[in-house]
């Protein structure tokens, strides 16, 4: 600790060892000019004892905005197949030649869209059959989503313990969503379809970023689920300030994803809180359907809040969901056995 004698103005370090034995004495004399420092000294044990609470919050905050932004830096990029796909899949004069070339051009992709189409045309992911074949068989918009399928995978595959998510839970959970939501988005408006797929896909991306705090703050996190009182999110929010669906968000950006995704997105767990956002009443209605069916639900599957008002919207029966919930468990598993 430093203190400045008040006479003489030299100023000393002290160690705790020192401060000790000082103790309670009324007079602690300066050794150059012999004033009494007792004064100095008790200001600094205060200052010492309570550090500024403001400061301290304000730096911790800033610490965990920068930890925030370093999460978001280190997510992998995009690969740059995703956005040719998307590319073609809104691209009126696209020729089959287009999804050959980028086939060709990127092996891994390549390979995984060969076992999915091999599990389309013959229901076996390890039927062999050349590109141009499946080119030949299958619909452009097929294969575009299958090699947006194989870009996604990798992201979207890993562990989030945190989350109570093993490896691959997340990944079934995504493709449960993106399925869902586009049967749902086809019923009510076909044009929101391959959007409504995508945001499926890519809903829960802010998990990746926020793995890590939670993973941190999994005992806190756990005790507040287990009371059951606020939505998964609220509780996100109440221990780091923010949540899932908000850094989402900001993912979406980071993939140049499509603006009506990321407000989608954002709005996956509340979407009524903006008016007229059908792709967000969808995307909650597919993932709600998703937790219902267990598909790959995590800590946040028990305390998932469904919004009426987005469900009422959308005009599912009873017995509509059950077929979705099954069909979905079908279209995961199929899928699931392409990328094992
Ligand atoms: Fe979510
Ligand atoms: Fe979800």
């Amino acid at each position: 600790m430093n203190i400045t004698c008040p006479h003489c103005k030299k100023r000393y370090s002290i160690s705790d060892e020192g401060i000790k034995k000082i103790g309670e004495r009324a007079v602690v004399p300066c050794p150059a000019c012999k004033g009494n420092m007792r004064s100095s000294l008790d200001a600094a044990q205060a200052v010492d004892a309570q550090p500024a609470p403001d400061v301290e919050e304000a730096a911790e905050d800033n610490s965990l905005k920068s930890r925030l932004q370093q999460a978001l830096m280190d997510l992998p990029a995009m690969p740059q197949a995703f956005d040719q796909a998307r590319g073609l899949m809104v691209d009126a004069h696209a020729r089959p030649a287009d999804i050959e070339q980028l086939l060709e051009a990127n092996p891994t992709v390549s390979a995984l869209v060969l076992r999915l189409a091999g599990m389309a045309m013959y229901g076996d992911a390890e039927s062999k059959n050349p590109i141009q074949q499946i080119i030949v068989a299958l619909d452009m918009k097929v294969l575009t989503e299958f090699v947006i399928l194989a870009c996604a995978s990798d992201l979207l595959a890993r562990e989030l313990s945190g989350y109570g998510l093993n490896a691959g839970d997340l990944w079934r959970h995504s493709l449960g969503v993106a399925y869902c939501a586009r049967e749902l988005a086809t019923r009510m408006n076909p044009d929101l379809a391959e959007d409504a797929f995508l945001a499926g896909l890519f809903h829960d991306c802010g998990k990746l970023v926020l793995e890590s705090f939670v993973a941190e703050q999994r005992e806190s996190l756990l005790s507040l689920v287990q009371e059951e009182k606020q939505a998964f999110p609220d509780i996100e929010r109440s221990i780091f300030g923010f949540d899932h669906p908000q850094i989402g968000a900001d993912v979406c950006l980071k993939w140049r994803l499509p603006k009506s995704l990321t407000v989608a997105i954002a709005l996956h767990h509340n979407p009524s809180k903006l008016e007229h956002n059908p792709l967000a009443c969808v995307l909650h209605a597919a993932d709600a359907t998703a937790m219902m069916s267990g598909i790959g639900a995590g800590i946040e599957g028990a305390l998932y809040r469904i919004d009426e008002k987005a469900m009422e919207l959308l005009k599912v029966d009873d017995d509509r969901l059950g077929v979705l919930m099954v069909d979905a468990a079908g279209y995961v598993n199929r899928t699931m056995a392409c990328f094992s």
